[in-house]
């Protein structure tokens, strides 16, 4: 059983969640929650070595791949997640299985079925109260990431075509939950994304 409340953030490459992710935990500490911001790939001990050679190692196998961000989601939740919210924290998360069901399921050329299995099991069904869906252009991000001057890692490296069908797998998991999933334009000003999500989130805040 747990008491906190689990919030994801999701969306290609660039689109923002960190930033909101980042305005809504202070938003919710300032409610008197113990606030938890993780992300995954990297939220726990393990997490951090598993990110590095996912991000910014040589070559990953396909299943090599799929196994390896459920073994560090499964790290995750035991370790960060589920302790925080039996404490009654509220946990925000950067990336969780949805990024997985995108990024392997479709991007990659494996069966979507299996790694939602995969990942069920490795987070033990665990599912958050709401995930927020920042929609983005792959090319704004693109542009957005040479402004900022940043390095693309290996994920950002792959071509036009694997980032479309990523999106548009997002947004196909968003039609199949609507009530799980808040979708935004990850275009809009930032105040604006924020009040959205804070529209939505109000109603499960207990204080
Ligand atoms: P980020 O944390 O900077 O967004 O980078 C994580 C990268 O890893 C991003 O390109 C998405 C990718 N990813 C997957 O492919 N599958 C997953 O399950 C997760 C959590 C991330």
């Amino acid at each position: 059983m747990t008491t906190g409340l689990f919030i994801t953030f999701e969306g290609g490459d660039g689109a923002g969640k960190t930033t909101q992710s980042e305005l809504l935990a202070k938003w919710l500490s300032k409610r008197g929650y113990e606030v938890v911001h993780t992300r995954e790939p990297g939220g726990s001990s393990l997490g951090d070595s598993v990110r590095n050679v996912l991000l910014h190692g040589g070559h990953v196998m396909p299943r090599a791949e799929a196994l390896l961000y459920a073994a560090d989601r499964a790290q995750n939740i035991a370790e960060v997640v589920r302790p925080a919210l039996e404490r009654g924290a509220a946990v925000v998360q950067d990336r969780y299985i949805d990024s997985s069901l995108a990024y392997q399921g479709a991007g990659r050329p494996l069966p979507q079925d299996e790694i939602r299995h995969l990942n069920v099991w490795a987070a033990q069904g665990l599912w958050p109260a709401v995930t927020v869906l920042l929609d983005v252009d792959p090319s704004l991000a693109v542009e957005r990431r040479a402004k900022d001057g940043q390095k693309a890692d290996r994920l950002e490296r792959e071509a036009a075509e694997f980032h479309k069908r990523v999106r548009s797998e997002y947004l196909e998991l968003a039609r199949a939950e609507p009530e799980r999933f808040l979708v935004l334009d990850a275009a809009l000003p930032i105040e604006e994304l924020h009040a959205a999500i804070v529209e939505r989130v109000a109603p499960l805040v207990s204080n």
